[in-house]
This record gives structure tokens, sequence and C-alpha cells, in this order.
């Protein structure tokens, strides 16, 4: 298994992959909206041979506190195929992923999804007490420092882009 930033000739296949582990479309669309308004920060695919088995997406999110703006990423979608899942290429993807983005020197990144994974790589949700979400109390919202101190403050609000789907209060 090998894991790389998507090629435009993986498009197909990573939209295919969300649609077969989240049995919809929304989250195939929310890729395709994020990449047609340029705000994809990474996405990478793992790989068996040439068959797309993992997808990871990072895409820019505006996050202001006390004033100052965050150069933040959420982390959204992830997927794992399902005959694929539980055998470490989820926590791959996400730990290759948190690298790329130190070297893209991103400050912090934001997830809303399971507790039961994402702490395990430095997710909390002490960290975005202090936040404002529009997605607040529909999962769990926690963040990451990439750079220690980056989400410190008294008073902040993240603004997901519209391709988030906020009208429809699509929780991820
Ligand atoms: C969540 C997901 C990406 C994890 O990928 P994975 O390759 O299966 O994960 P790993 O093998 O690295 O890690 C397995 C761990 O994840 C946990 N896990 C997997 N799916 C989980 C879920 N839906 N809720 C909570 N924990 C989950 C397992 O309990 C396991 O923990 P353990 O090692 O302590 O037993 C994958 O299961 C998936 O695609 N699920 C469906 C889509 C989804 O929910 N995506 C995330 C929201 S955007």
């Amino acid at each position: 298994m090998i894991i790389r930033e998507e090629k435009e000739a993986d498009r197909l296949a990573i939209g295919a992959l969300n649609r077969r582990t989240f049995g919809g479309d929304y989250e195939a669309q929310l890729i395709d909206q994020l990449r047609a308004a340029h705000l994809i920060v990474a996405s990478l695919v793992a790989l068996d041979g040439n068959e797309v088995i993992g997808h990871l997406l990072f895409s820019s999110l505006p996050v202001e506190i006390d004033g100052r703006d965050v150069n933040a990423v959420a982390l959204a979608p992830m997927a794992v195929s399902p005959d694929r899942q539980r055998q470490g290429i989820g926590s791959k993807l996400v730990t290759e992923g948190l690298a790329l983005l130190r070297k893209k020197q991103v400050e912090a990144v934001i997830v809303l999804g399971h507790t039961a994974y994402y702490p395990r790589f430095g997710f909390s949700p002490l960290l975005t007490q202090k936040l404002a979400s529009p997605f607040r109390g529909m999962g769990e919202f926690m963040a990451l420092e990439l750079v220690v101190g980056s989400l410190a403050g008294q008073k902040g609000s993240v603004k997901y882009p519209e391709a988030f789907g906020l009208a429809k209060g699509h929780p991820i």
C-alpha cells in the first residue's frame, strides 16, 4: 500500500470510493465543490496497486481568534473502502496528512468526527471550546494544533465554506 497526494487521474476513483463508503453522494459532491472553489489544501490517496482504497481531504477553513487569522484546515471527508477498514489505512492517511500539512505551514486542523477515533492523533474537543461554529452540537467538534498555541485565545469563530452545505444542515 502506498500513500501519496492525489493526481487528476484519481478523481473519479476518489468519488466512487466516497460514494461506496458513505452510501450517498454528499461527500463526493463536497470534494468536487471544494476542488472547484480551489479550497483543497491536501488530498491524499491510499493505493493498493492501482486501486484507490482510501482517501483523506484537507481544505482551507477560515478561523479567527481574538481578531487574529489562523491558517487552519478542515479534515473531511475521510474514507477507507469498507472491505479494507480496521487495517491501519485510515491512521496512516491521517499521520502522513498531518506531516504534509506541517510542511505547508498549516497551524491547526479542525474535524467534526468520532471521539473514539481522532483523539489518538492528538485532536481534542478542549481546543475548540472558544470557537463558535455553525456545526457545533452536530457531532464532536475537535481540533489539533500543529503550531502550539495557534488556537489559544478568548473568543473565535470558524466559517465553513458554502460547499459544506450549511443550508442543508449537513453534519460533516
Ligand atoms: C473512519 C475510517 C476512515 C477509519 O479508517 P480505518 O482504516 O478503518 O482506521 P484504522 O484501521 O486506522 O483504525 C481503526 C480504528 O478506528 C476505529 N474506527 C473505525 N471506524 C470507526 C467509527 N465509525 N467510529 C469510531 N471508531 C472507528 C476502530 O475502532 C479502530 O480502533 P482500534 O484500533 O482501537 O480498534 C473508516 O472506518 C471509514 O471509512 N469509515 C466510514 C466513513 C467515516 O465514518 N469516515 C469518517 C468521517 S469523515
